[in-house]
């Protein structure tokens, strides 16, 4: 297990740079990819563990995935009715793998057993069985040991009895959920009837623009989807696109750049879907200073450069309601900007976040603590109290296997007086391999140690 030290960054950060593929696109570009006619070709994938975890579980069930040697993955896909069993697929860390393959699989007339890592492990999966159930998915799963009435991995799913199909399903979620979404949806590719998800916020669309640039038509009204079944099997076509980076990886150096004076940061080619730029909003919030050149929009996804220059002051604020789910993988970064802004931050509406790959409020109150800045758990939210004017106190934590929590105290040691040290670092390639790089080339001093 890696341990990764931060030191007191002694100068501004400074560079222009690329971050690994969005994780959410990857998942699903591998997904479609495999499931349409012929050959895809992926460039710019980037090998995190989590988009891994997909592209071996895709292989396991006979598709074949190669890659190009420059970074492009060339997927022949098998089509909607060509997956082959397989036996235990491991979904790693990755809690979407898992989700979506529920899905998917669930639609199948083959046997399929999902199996996770320990915090993969202890994830709730019955807001994705139990509305795939009511469309005649049959998913088994172990009985949660903490949640009462919820289940989790292993997962047994299937197989649909020979003739039999899933039913249409008009389904509202109580909790958005891009993962559940997704999985509603692709199972939709397969029922006898309609799909109809809605949410009580809008969640990523990322499945939404994939199908739609696919060619498979979906309704969208406010923040309901519906989805009616292709009735030609070879519906999905093989596609080319260039993966937008990932701007959730991206938060990382931004934040970075926001809280370390006189920093000046460039990062090329990120995913601005609107549904996930709650971050942007956020450091506006705070008072820093963004700017977004827009690209392209390869697969429906609009894409962009994003500046960023320290700001003077930044100022707490509030952060809840739909910004809070448009940002909801970036609230532990987000803890780094209210740890340096003046007066208090409250974090509102994030209940969610106990449920991701650690308790992130619990685990965000713990980091945050050990670098001697104040705060409140609740239930459903964090408040922190600034500590603009003086370092923060160098800090020993655990990443508690949380890649998001291991970054982000990377983030905070950069501006703590001492040496920071981040146990079980190896977390980091979940999302961002190559982040210790990115630091030092931004011109902080850190050291990996095996
Ligand atoms: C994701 C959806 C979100 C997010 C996760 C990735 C996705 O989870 O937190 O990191 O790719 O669909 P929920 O759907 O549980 O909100």
């Amino acid at each position: 297990m890696s341990t990764l030290c931060v030191k007191t960054v002694s100068r501004p950060l400074r560079g222009t740079m690329q971050v690994p593929s969005d994780k959410s696109i990857s998942h699903r570009a591998l997904m479609f990819a495999a499931l349409a006619f012929g050959r895809s070709r992926l460039s710019r994938f980037s090998y995190g563990e989590d988009n891994v975890s997909t592209l071996r579980a895709m292989r396991a069930l006979g598709v074949s995935i190669q890659d190009d040697g420059q970074g492009t993955l060339l997927v022949d896909g098998v089509g909607l009715d060509g997956l082959r069993p397989a036996s235990e697929l491991d979904c790693g860390n990755s809690g979407t793998t898992m989700r979506l393959f529920c899905g998917l699989l669930g639609a199948q007339s083959f046997h399929s057993r999902l199996v996770g890592d320990p915090s993969l492990s202890g994830r709730p999966m019955l807001r994705v069985a139990g509305p795939l159930r009511q469309r005649g998915a049959l998913i088994e799963g172990r009985p949660h040991p903490k949640r009462a009435g919820d289940l989790t991995a292993p997962l047994d799913i299937g197989p649909l009895p020979a003739g039999c199909q899933l039913s249409a399903l008009d389904y509202t979620m109580p909790i958005s959920s891009a993962q559940v979404k997704s999985a509603l949806l692709l199972s939709g590719l397969y029922a006898e009837g309609p799909t109809r998800v809605s949410e009580p916020v809008r969640s990523r669309d990322h499945t939404e623009r994939m199908l739609q640039a696919l060619g498979i038509p979906l309704e969208r009204q406010g923040t309901s989807v519906s989805l009616q079944p292709p009735s030609n099997r070879h519906a999905l076509k093989a596609f080319d696109v260039s993966l937008p980076g990932d701007l959730s990886a991206a938060a990382f150096p931004l934040v970075a750049a926001a809280i370390v004076t006189n920093s000046q940061v460039a990062v090329q080619g990120v995913g601005v879907n609107p549904t996930r730029t709650g971050i942007c909003d956020i450091l506006e919030l705070f008072g820093a200073k963004l700017r977004v050149d827009s690209e392209g929009s390869p697969l429906g996804e609009p894409t962009g450069t994003l500046r960023i220059a320290s700001a003077a002051t930044l100022q707490g604020t509030v952060i809840g309601g739909e910004t809070a789910v448009r940002a909801i993988d970036e609230i532990p970064i987000a803890c780094a900007l209210a740890a340096r802004a003046s007066g208090t931050t409250e974090f509102r509406d994030v209940g969610e976040l106990r449920v991701k790959e650690s308790d992130r409020i619990a685990t965000m109150a713990t980091v945050l603590r050990a670098f001697g800045v104040e705060c409140e758990e609740k239930p459903d939210g964090l408040i922190v109290e600034g500590r603009p004017n003086t370092l923060l106190t160098a800090a020993r934590v655990k990443s508690n296997g949380d890649h998001r929590i291991a970054m982000t105290a990377a983030v905070l040691g950069l501006v703590a007086k001492g040496t920071t040290v981040i146990e079980d670092a190896d977390t980091i390639a979940t999302s961002f391999p190559g982040f210790h790089t990115m630091l030092r080339d931004l011109g902080a001093e850190t050291e990996l140690l095996p």
